[in-house]
């Protein structure tokens, strides 16, 4: 989009957020940024120079919170970026799993998004030109164990980012997806990094990432998954999913060993 940015993104506060928000910084004129914590909301507003930047605290599962998100987006004039990304994420065997967790999983990182777009939709599509941008995970192309909530919450984000993205197909509002690899954020838990080493799977810094949104930003691919090993596998998985059948359950005592307490 030739335009400046008018952007609401979730989970501007967390590792990956935060520096995308940065990066959007000198090309947008209107930066809502919505969080958990005001604390950390607060610190990264200081760090920009858009002169309009908005910070909305709470929980986006709840709909008093979208509702705002909602009237500051068309008080300030409508949004042409959305970038649903926040998530949260839960390493256990699933048959182990608080169901309350399971829930929470599938509101935050599934429904949240999608009734956040609901609600944001007849804004961006006022826009001449508009973006829904989901960020998914690459757990959305792969199911993997220790993650099966996880996985079936991006799997579900990516299915809904494509239909939207064909029943939109007549508007002015595109939607994608961008599916990162295991990040250095505070979202993997020091046992998940130890299995990612042990594992040997790349983790990428969240600057690295962010650079990767804003050149995916940048271009019209429909999904962009990161690193070309992970790629692959995505491949391997949509045609021979076998293969991937046995090397992930080659991986199983690994996974098995390093799950939450
Ligand atoms: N890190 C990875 O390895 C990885 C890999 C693939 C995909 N991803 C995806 O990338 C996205 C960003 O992850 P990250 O690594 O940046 O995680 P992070 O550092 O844990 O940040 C998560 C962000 O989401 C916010 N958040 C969580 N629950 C929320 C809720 N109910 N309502 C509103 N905001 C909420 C957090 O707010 P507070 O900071 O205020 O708590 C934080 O800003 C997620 O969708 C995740 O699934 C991450």
């Amino acid at each position: 989009m030739s335009q400046y940015y008018k952007v609401v993104i979730t989970g501007a506060s967390g590792g990956i957020g935060r520096e995308i928000v940065k990066r959007l910084d000198k090309k947008a004129e209107l930066i809502i940024l919505v969080g958990l914590t005001k604390d950390s909301l607060n610190d990264l507003k200081k760090e920009l120079q858009t002169k309009r930047v908005f910070i909305i605290e709470g929980d986006i599962s709840e709909l008093h919170v979208r509702d705002q998100i909602k009237s500051l987006a068309k008080q300030e004039g409508g949004i042409n970026l959305l970038i649903n990304n926040a998530g949260i994420s839960d390493y256990f065997m699933f048959e182990d799993q608080d169901p309350k967790v399971i829930m929470d999983i599938l509101d935050i990182n599934l429904k949240a998004p999608m009734l956040l777009t609901h609600s944001l939709l007849p804004l961006l599509k006022n826009e001449p030109k508009a973006e829904i941008i989901n960020t998914g995970s690459i757990f959305g192309y792969i199911g993997y164990p220790g993650f099966t909530a996880y996985s079936a919450s991006k799997f579900g984000l990516r299915g809904f980012t494509q239909a939207l993205r064909r029943e939109l197909s007549d508007t002015s509002v595109n939607v994608r997806y961008f599916a990162p690899r295991a990040t250095k954020t505070n979202f993997n838990t020091s046992n998940i990094t130890e299995m990612n080493i042990e594992l040997g799977n790349a983790m990428d810094s969240p600057e690295k990432v962010a650079d990767k949104f804003m050149n995916f930003l940048s271009h019209n691919k429909f999904e962009m998954s990161i690193g070309l090993k992970e790629s692959f596998f995505v491949f391997i998985n949509k045609i021979f999913p076998k293969l991937p059948d046995i090397a992930i359950g080659k991986q199983l005592p690994i996974v098995k060993k390093y799950l939450n307490k």
